[in-house]
């Protein structure tokens, strides 16, 4: 028996809150048409309180995505639950996402009010959101560094007001994965109407933490977990989509979980994500940085050259990765990865050619970063001229 995961993006939400992202309509629209072609669940588009733009954004998204729900986000006040709803007006699925901080530190420091007070304005909020739609998400912000009495009493108290789904946020990307797995399991023996719920995960990932966590929380009984492309989003980022997805795809078995995601649409999401953000994706990020499937050392190329899974946990094909397995050659390669190379140059190297060739090729590779066809072709037209040395 495998449980669905439901997929909830917030690339076009929490990914835009990191500093310099600015989506345009036309980018929150193809960003999300692309996510719902991939089958994602829930995609949150935006915070229609924040702007009049951000409240036209989030509607020309409501009004195009068909099959994944649209979700808008909302403060626990009344305003913002009100200009939620008017966003998702057009959406065939729509879902409004309350929050309000619960952690003492921002209570005292940020909200300025008392557990009492912002209970209150959990159920006002969540009963006001149940107004418009019954599908409704309430988010105790803060809630990993926050009391865990306070946070099973203001689940109970959104429960009550008719949230279908708990979202416990990692706002500050400051839980371990074994701390988080506690706090789920405590909070679901505190709270046990949570079995008519969805639990769900958001991570933020200022300690490196959010992929590991994410998981952590799916072991724990979470059955939503929220993500962005490329990990963008506030600060150090959301937990990554790509990282999360192909996690389960390549553990599920062994987790018992699955999403509906289709991962064929990865790389080019990812692409299309770091493009419209100007977010450039770093080079060794796992499953979607350009390093992901490229072998440079000797010992990697021969052993993935012999079989991929050698050294690769994914088929790039899998993600949508047109180019593939790739050798790259520079001063740690080897043999193996060397002739592979010249062979799909459809190089033939004479007798002792080979050998000429090589040496060369490992003199060159030392002095730069990279040893490209081109540099290949060289190395090689010299060493059948006769022109390197056996030396
Ligand atoms: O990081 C956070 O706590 C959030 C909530 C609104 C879910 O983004």
């Amino acid at each position: 028996m495998s449980d669905k995961i439901i997929v909830f993006d917030t690339t076009l939400r929490d990914g835009e809150q990191a500093a310099g992202v600015c989506f345009s309509e036309r980018d929150k629209l193809e960003i999300a048409l692309q996510l719902e072609a991939m089958n994602v669940d829930v995609i949150e588009a935006g915070f229609p309180a924040a702007s009049r733009v951000e409240a036209c954004n989030v509607a020309a998204v409501a009004r195009q995505v068909r099959t994944a729900s649209i979700c808008a986000l909302s403060r626990a006040v009344p305003g913002d639950v009100d200009a939620a709803a008017a966003a998702l007006e057009g959406a065939s699925r729509p879902r409004i996402h309350v929050f309000v901080n619960c952690s003492d530190v921002q209570l005292a420091q940020q909200l300025g009010k008392d557990r009492d007070e912002v209970l209150g304005m959990a159920a006002f909020a969540v009963r006001r959101a149940r107004k418009y739609t019954d599908d409704v998400e309430f988010s105790p912000m803060d809630a990993t560094r926050a009391d865990p009495v306070f946070v099973a009493q203001i689940v109970r108290v959104a429960l009550a007001a008719g949230a279908r789904t708990i979202n416990i946020p990692d706002t500050v990307g400051y839980i371990l994965p074994d701390r988080l797995a506690a706090l789920f399991r405590d909070l679901q023996q505190r709270v046990p109407e949570l079995e008519e719920a969805i639990l769900s995960f958001h991570g933020q990932d200022d300690l490196g933490l959010a992929t590991a966590n994410a998981l952590a929380a799916v072991l724990s009984g979470v059955r939503q977990v929220e993500l962005a492309v490329n990990g963008i989003g506030e600060r150090a980022g959301n937990t990554a989509f790509e990282e999360v997805v192909m996690a389960i795809q390549v553990h599920g078995e062994s987790l018992g979980v699955h999403t509906n995601v289709d991962p064929s649409g990865i790389t080019a999401i990812s692409r299309l994500v770091e493009e419209r953000s100007g977010m450039a994706v770093p080079r060794n990020k796992a499953i979607v940085g350009a390093n992901a499937f490229r072998h440079a050392s000797g010992i990697h190329q021969d052993g993935v050259l012999k079989f991929r899974g050698n050294y690769e946990v994914i088929d790039p094909a899998v993600i949508g990765h047109t180019t593939g397995t790739e050798i790259v050659l520079g001063k740690l390669s080897g043999r193996a990865g060397f002739v592979s190379r010249i062979r799909a140059l459809g190089i033939v190297l004479p007798e002792g050619g080979l050998d000429r060739a090589f040496d060369r090729f490992q003199e060159v590779a030392n002095h730069r970063p990279q040893v490209d066809d081109e540099d290949l072709r060289e190395i090689c037209d010299m060493a059948q001229s006769g022109c390197v040395s056996d030396a």
